[in-house]
């Protein structure tokens, strides 16, 4: 739906009576998080106020804000910024209510800032055992708080949902909403429904149960769950998990099954449907998982939900027999689409997988499904059954090897999209990667609840040769862009080439501008009709979060979390607290502070040059540690040891030069305070020194490629 410009000046003047009422000394105190049913669904009258981390139910991130525009951008400029004592992946979206901005940071910390002034009000920190570290799959993140009748509700790390005082920080009340001896983390946004808050759970690598939880936001009672995948047989099931049970094959039940739902979650209150997309199968190679074939219903599923009793409406499985950890809980979005020249009510997602899908939200109806990203996974999505059009080479067995694109991390991960409906864009930070997969042999898989069990591998002499074909792609991440995306036309509108790989969340205003951060240290504005370049500041760190902007005293924020993986290129520590900077940073029209400049150090081993010692292991071992590295590591220091996250890259390490203080750390565990945990236990010596050689291995090929790039002229 375009809105008109006659709408749009009408909710302006209610947003200004909205805001001269709460400046007048309306209801609304400081801090009292007084969000409830009726403010957030009134939340366009209220335009200063970013209410939920998607803003509203339909989760646009589209803020009608106009104060910073096309023509003054350009003066905008920090105001204040908080320092974050946590380094690791800092993912949350500000929601800023009622005068007080609260963020999550890494380990599941919540911190509370007076909006204007930057003045730090209070802190929370769930103390989160280190060691749930080893089951976190994709780093100790955390995308953000939601507010709720003078609550701040948070889900942490090791599974509790946490209801916090929002004058104080206090704990109100805390539920452990998963089985605290099984590997499950929560990273996810808790939504609020209807008076109750809502909360999945990830750990579909591990062995783990997906399932969607809906808990009184007053109290902590459970009032209903849904299960994404079947129990074993003969435990207590509903209709559909019965129907989804023949969809699968063998003792599946054993790992779990997957499947969790560990990131998008939407509420929908014209359909009062509640949906939410699901992860991949445990393992990922589907013969392990379920020998003998079946789709393995509700992995890789859009799902909707009744709001009030959680009772299944529809679905639609993305990917059947998902091979590849195609996960599609990724940001589902809500909107009022003019298609076929008529207004269809949808629901949206630009999932892993490379296939914008759009939806009729009531029904589920598949609208369109139209290529946004490189796949050669599938040529097209069959409309009819809904089904890919699979190409088969990229299946994998034990003997045959396959090169895939999009790779697990996907053409777009969790990391937020946005939409105007003035321009009818969806603004999506797009990746092109690419891996290998062959399954590990059957006697090589051995379930471990601490350890990944995909039952895949991403290196072999087999997926090399597939790398070294004609027209393959380079191995492993290629480039990222932020697009523009039609969601009514299904095709891309245009693009923004980053100049380093990373995606970061988006975010857009009614003065058609976008707001975009990303991994060459910088956060920027963009013109959301043709992506003209309108503005940029220094973030001194990689940015992957959304951002989101409001107004105090009627002058107009933006506010956005940095801090990601290592440093940008050239980028020195400035943050004592934090290797990677991580910071809040917020500006304004006219804003003058800046960031500090002078370097500064704290603990690690890590070198910033490639500089690995010579290589004295042996073939067999290198071999070896591969498969243990991708097993075993990759989770967290990045596939082929090439970090993709907020985790040291191994390959620079000084515990290189010598075997016994890369024991010291990967065996005993000198450095399980901060989040690398004991191994002795989970692998042996020996498998710990091919790993070690491995790396050295690894480190030195990719010096030595380093140099010859060097020498190119
Ligand atoms: C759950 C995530 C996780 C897994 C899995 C993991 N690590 Fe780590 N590792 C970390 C973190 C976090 C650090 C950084 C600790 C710090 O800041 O000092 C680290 C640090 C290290 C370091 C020290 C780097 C330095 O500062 O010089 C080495 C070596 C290492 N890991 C090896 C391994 C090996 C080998 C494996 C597999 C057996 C492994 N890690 C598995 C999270 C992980």
């Amino acid at each position: 739906m375009h809105r008109s410009w006659v709408a749009g000046a009408a909710t302006m003047l209610i947003a200004a009576a909205a805001l001269a009422a709460t400046a007048a000394g309306g209801p609304q105190v400081r801090g009292a998080a007084a969000v409830d049913t009726a403010r957030q669904l009134a939340a366009d009258q209220e335009p200063g106020t970013w209410m939920s981390s998607g803003r509203t139910y339909d989760e646009q991130r589209y803020s009608p804000l106009t104060g910073i525009n096309r023509d003054n951008v350009g003066r905008l400029g920090l105001v204040w910024y908080g320092d974050v004592d946590t380094e690791r992946g800092q993912e949350s979206t500000p929601v800023v209510v009622d005068g007080v901005l609260y963020i999550t940071t890494a380990w599941s910390m919540v911190k509370a800032y007076d909006a204007a002034t930057g003045e730090k009000l209070w802190e929370y920190d769930p103390q989160v055992d280190r060691a749930v570290g080893q089951v976190a799959c994709c780093d100790v993140v955390n995308r953000g708080v939601a507010a709720w009748k003078g609550k701040i509700y948070l889900g942490a790390l090791d599974g509790r949902l946490i209801a916090l005082d929002g004058r104080t920080g206090k704990v109100v009340w805390s539920v452990q909403t998963t089985d605290p001896t099984q590997p499950y983390t929560i990273t996810q946004v808790p939504r609020m429904v209807k008076g109750m808050v809502v909360i999945g759970n990830a750990g579909a690598e591990y062995t783990c149960r997906g399932y969607v939880t809906a808990y009184e936001a007053e109290t902590g009672k459970q009032a209903w769950r849904f299960y994404t995948v079947p129990d074993e047989p003969g435990k207590p099931t509903t209709p559909e998990l019965e129907a989804a049970r023949k969809t699968w094959n063998g003792p599946f039940w054993k790992f779990g099954g997957g499947a969790t739902a560990w990131d998008s979650i939407v509420y929908d209150p014209r359909t009062n449907l509640v949906f939410f997309g699901t992860g991949n199968g445990l393992s990922w190679a589907p013969d392990i998982r379920s020998p003998g074939g079946g789709d393995n219903l509700f992995t890789a599923s859009v799902i909707a939900v009744n709001a009030d009793t959680g009772r299944y409406v529809w679905h639609h499985q993305l990917v059947p027999s998902d091979a590849w950890d195609y996960d599609v809980t990724n940001p589902l979005m809500i909107a009022d689409l003019k298609i076929g020249g008529r207004v269809r009510h949808v629901l949206m997602q630009a999932p892993k997988i490379g296939f914008f899908y759009v939806w009729d939200a009531r029904t589920g109806k598949l609208i369109s499904a139209e290529q946004f990203a490189p796949a050669n996974w599938a040529t097209k999505i069959d409309l009819k059954t809904g089904r890919p059009v699979e190409n088969p080479a990229a299946r994998y067995t034990v003997d045959k090897a396959s090169l895939v694109y999009p790779a697990p991390l996907g053409a777009h991960n969790w990391h937020p999209m946005s939409y105007s409906p003035r321009t009818g864009l969806v603004y999506l930070p797009v990746t092109e990667n690419n891996t290998g997969f062959q399954q590990l042999a059957a006697d090589k898989f051995k379930v471990n609840a601490r350890t990944y069990n995909t039952g895949t591998i991403s290196g072999s002499a087999e997926i090399t040769k597939l790398y070294e074909a004609p027209g393959a792609p380079p191995r492993g991440n290629v480039k990222s862009y932020l697009q523009a995306w039609d969601p009514a036309a299904g095709k891309e509108v245009w693009r923004v080439d980053q100049k380093d790989f990373g995606p970061a969340g988006t975010m857009v205003t009614a003065s058609d501008i976008v707001f975009n951060g990303n991994w060459s240290g910088e956060f920027a504005a963009y013109d959301a009709r043709t992506g003209a370049k309108l503005w940029s500041a220094p973030t001194q760190a990689n940015v992957v979060a959304a951002p989101s902007t409001y107004t105090i005293a009627g002058q107009q924020y933006v506010a956005v979390l940095v801090g990601a993986r290592g440093l940008p290129k050239g980028q020195v520590r400035t943050n004592p607290l934090s290797a990677n900077n991580s910071r809040l940073l917020v500006y304004k029209l006219g804003g003058t502070a800046s960031l500090p400049t002078a370097a500064t150090s704290g603990p690690s081993t890590i070198t910033t040059k490639l500089d690995p010692p010579l290589f004295t292991g042996t073939n067999e071992q290198v071999i070896d540690g591969q498969g243990s590295y991708a097993r075993v590591c990759a989770g967290c220091h990045g596939p082929n040891a090439a970090a993709d996250k907020s985790i040291p890259d191994v390959r620079y390490s000084t515990t290189l030069r010598s075997i016994s203080d890369w024991n010291t750390v990967v065996m005993d565990g000198s450095r399980a305070s901060r989040g690398m945990a004991a191994f002795r236990g989970i692998i042996g010596r020996e498998e710990s020194e091919n790993i070690f050689h491995y790396v050295i291995s690894q480190a030195n090929k990719d010096k030595a490629a380093e140099q010859a790039k060097a020498a190119r002229p």
